[in-house]
């Protein structure tokens, strides 16, 4: 089944009118009374996948939980400032006869912006709170330059999938979680970026589209090619977190790790790190409606991917 969209320039009408309802402040979210709780959990189980190590009694999985919970303000910060120049070259490409793509747009780079912001404080509050240093990849620009070298449609698909990645982890993990007890401010913190992130979709999309169309079909070849790169490109950076929070893990718990512990903790969070991060964006079924919708070849190798990332 393919949903059909309105007309370009009613879809980002519609999005921008969309947007400027969900107003949210940085303040309503975090500081002040607004703290975070470290006797809670951050992330749900689903996104942290820590019940499994056998190793680590229910004190180290709780930290290894709220480590993940930092890691996840790191990733996401990382993406946005990826996402940020993006939307802002796509915006030097709409012209001005289409006002009200330029400001959706232009919208849709100020929330990413301040979604910066949210996420940089949240990670403030983490290191006030935790009491121990723990380590993010990066320098996090050069990361975000080297993936703005790879051609627009490849970041703009990579972008897409990580919007609807950031959808599912609240609507399936988080919303109705009654079995978890997690912390109030972290969950507040998903809900109120996916309220956002429910309008840039439509955004990625109708930027996708502008790119197909423009395009001829080797350099359509060329920028799937360059998403599948940089898919491989994001997951070996997943890959050294995983050994950043291992890292993490040893100093909050004073715990020197036996070779076979190591191990059984890197293999579980290596395969959680690829779901949470690739697998529930590139498997997700709206995504794969794009690759239809403006009938970029390739499906297969998508799917075959996206096998890869959903053990
Ligand atoms: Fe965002
Ligand atoms: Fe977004």
């Amino acid at each position: 089944m393919t949903t059909t969209l309105p007309s370009p320039n009613q879809a980002y009408e519609q999005s921008l009118l969309r947007a400027t309802k969900v107003n949210w402040k940085i303040e309503d979210i975090i500081g002040g009374d607004k703290r975070l709780d470290f006797s809670k959990r951050f992330l749900p189980e689903a996104l942290a996948q820590v019940n499994k190590i056998s190793c680590l009694n229910e004190a180290e999985k709780l930290v290894l939980n709220q480590i993940r919970g930092n890691s996840y303000l790191h990733l996401f910060g990382l993406v946005e400032e990826f996402i940020v120049p993006c939307v802002i070259n796509h915006v030097k490409t709409t012209g001005l006869e289409n006002i009200t793509a330029t400001q959706a747009l232009l919208h849709f780079a100020e929330e990413e912006s301040k979604h910066i912001y949210l996420f940089r404080r949240f990670a403030e509050e983490f290191e006030i709170g935790f009491g121990c240093r723990c380590e993010g990849i990066g320098p996090v620009q050069d990361i975000a330059n080297a993936v703005l070298e790879h051609r627009p449609l490849g970041v703009v698909l990579i972008i897409l999938y990580i919007e609807w990645m950031t959808q599912y982890h609240y609507l399936a993990s988080v919303r109705d979680n009654s079995s978890e007890s997690l912390d109030p401010q972290f969950c507040s913190l998903l809900r109120n970026h996916w309220l956002e992130e429910a309008q840039h979709t439509t955004l990625d999309t109708l930027m996708v589209e502008q790119l197909v169309q423009e395009l001829e079909s080797d350099e359509i070849e060329a920028g799937v090619d360059d998403f599948f790169k940089l898919i491989e490109f994001l997951n070996g950076g997943l890959m050294m977190q995983v050994k950043l929070d291992l890292e993490s893990l040893a100093r909050a718990t004073g715990r020197t790790f036996t070779e076979s512990e190591k191990q059984e903790i890197i293999a579980i969070q290596e395969r959680s790190y690829k779901w949470t991060f690739v697998g529930s964006g590139v498997s997700h079924a709206k995504f794969l409606e794009v690759f239809n919708q403006f009938g970029i070849t390739r499906q297969a190798e998508l799917l075959e991917v996206s096998k890869s990332y959903c053990t």
